[in-house]
């Protein structure tokens, strides 16, 4: 039986890798093989090429440049670690996957709509997320979590109004796929963010189970 793909969303500081452990302490209880994962990045090479998107630089970086980066991590990180471990009955999270593209790529640059889901037909394929988990939070809620934490990459640098349309990407993906696309309101504690990805996760297992 294959494992399920499930991937966190939102702009910088809403909380993906905070949420990521808990969702790992939630399948270590349900006794669910997973495997944990980010984008860009999750193979040795796909991680060289983060660096290569993320890293600031002098030179500017061409819209289409940066966006068959990401592909092609996405290509590598696709058939070295995610299409396996799905066909092995593992379950996948991923901190980001195909959703940010479509946002950051498409929406907060404007890229063509049309190109990402010919590329998304071509590199993800099949292997679309079962489930999305967007955590959304006012931007600059996000830019005061990691304040003081780290230091900016790239794309934090980016501006206010990037940030905004970043946010309101991810909202456009979960009102077109609701099915999918789920949203968590990341502003709360800490606590009531935990316990609506709990909600969100028990109802997810059931449909899937529902589903065998
Ligand atoms: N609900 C919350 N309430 C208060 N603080 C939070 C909450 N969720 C996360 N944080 C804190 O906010 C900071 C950012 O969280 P986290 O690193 O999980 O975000 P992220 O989305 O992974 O960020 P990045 O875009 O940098 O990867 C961390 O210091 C984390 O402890
Ligand atoms: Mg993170």
């Amino acid at each position: 039986m294959k494992g399920k793909f499930i991937s966190l969303e939102g702009g910088e500081g809403s909380g993906k890798t905070t949420a990521i452990l808990f969702i790992q302490q939630w399948l270590d209880k349900q006794n669910i093989n997973y495997l944990m994962t980010r984008e860009p990045g999750g193979t040795p090479l796909a991680e060289e090429i983060r660096q290569l998107i993320l890293t600031p630089r002098e030179e500017r970086v061409n819209d289409v440049a940066e966006l068959l980066l990401v592909f092609a991590a996405r290509a590598q990180h696709l058939a070295q670690k995610i299409q396996p471990a799905l066909a092995r009955g593992t379950w996948v999270v991923s901190d980001r996957f195909l959703d940010s593209s479509y946002v950051y790529q498409g929406h907060a640059r404007g890229g063509d709509i049309a190109m990402l889901d010919h590329l998304a037909d071509w590199v993800v394929g099949e292997s679309k997320p079962d489930a999305t988990l967007v955590l959304d939070v006012p931007v600059e809620l996000g830019l005061q979590r990691v304040a003081e934490r780290k230091h900016a990459d790239r794309l934090d640098k980016e501006s206010n109004d990037f940030h905004q349309k970043v946010r309101q990407g991810f909202l456009d993906r979960a009102a077109t796929e609701p099915e999918r696309v789920k949203v968590i309101d990341a502003s709360l504690s800490l606590e009531e963010v935990q316990q609506q990805i709990e909600a969100q996760l028990v109802a997810l297992q059931q449909s899937w189970t529902r589903e065998e």
